[in-house]
């Protein structure tokens, strides 16, 4: 199990792709076939860019990629990727996504975002919740209808309230646990497809349910 993370990382520093990250979207997109060519990509939490990097080459020169995160992420050569530093809990992140989209929606929006790990497992999923709770305001305004979402986050705590919320906006929903995460790692993905407008915008009460998988 070392060695193969060890290899990723090893791949991922040889070949460029900044983050041993880029084999956990690129396994997500060949189950699941999340990109087109020509596909506005929004990145959350995109540093140091893996992610990025494996958007930009199935998007191809006609797509376009608004990576965002708190730390600074190193200039990509592409000319359509623009990146936003900023911390995605502050207000002012939706007038920054809204100049850089230009009127248009994303046609998918991936989220990679993370806490620093406490240890703490409250902390943690409280810390991860409120970041998973911004990410769907974002695509509540910036996701086209029928779009699609890539959402992290740690199973446990939250993560019922957190399926709800995501029923109420996407037809189809499917849970994603890489080979590529860390060995005791409770992170998962949701894939989140069909984006309809939601009835009610909280994701903070919803009611009990069950989650395709
Ligand atoms: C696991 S890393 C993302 C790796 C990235 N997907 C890649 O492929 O290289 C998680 C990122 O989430 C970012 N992050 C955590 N909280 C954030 C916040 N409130 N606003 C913006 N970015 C945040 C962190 O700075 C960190 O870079």
């Amino acid at each position: 199990m070392r060695r193969k993370r060890d290899a990723y990382t090893e791949i991922a520093k040889r070949e460029g792709l900044r983050s041993r990250a880029y084999f956990k979207l690129k396994d997500i997109d060949e189950r699941y076939g999340i990109f087109r060519p020509g596909d506005i990509v929004i990145d959350i939490g995109a540093a140091p860019g893996g992610w990025i990097k494996y958007s930009l080459s199935k998007i191809g020169f006609d797509g376009r990629v608004i990576g965002i995160d708190q730390r600074e992420i190193e200039p990509f050569e592409e000319p359509n990727v623009v990146t936003i530093k900023a911390d995605i809990l502050g207000e002012g992140i939706f007038k920054s996504i809204e100049e850089q989209l230009g009127g248009e929606k994303a046609d998918v929006i991936i989220s990679d975002a993370s806490p620093n790990i406490s240890g703490v497992y409250e902390v943690d999923t409280e810390k991860i919740y409120d970041l998973n709770k911004r990410v769907i305001e974002i695509a509540d305004r910036f996701l086209r209808p029928g779009g699609t979402l890539i959402l992290k986050t740690f199973q446990g705590r939250h993560e019922r309230r957190l399926v709800n919320a995501l029923k109420k906006r996407f037809r189809r929903i499917s849970t994603y646990k890489s080979k590529v995460s860390r060995k005791r790692s409770s992170e998962i993905y949701y894939i989140c497809m069909g984006f309809i407008k939601p009835r009610k915008r909280s994701c903070r009460r919803g009611k009990r349910g069950e989650h395709q998988s």
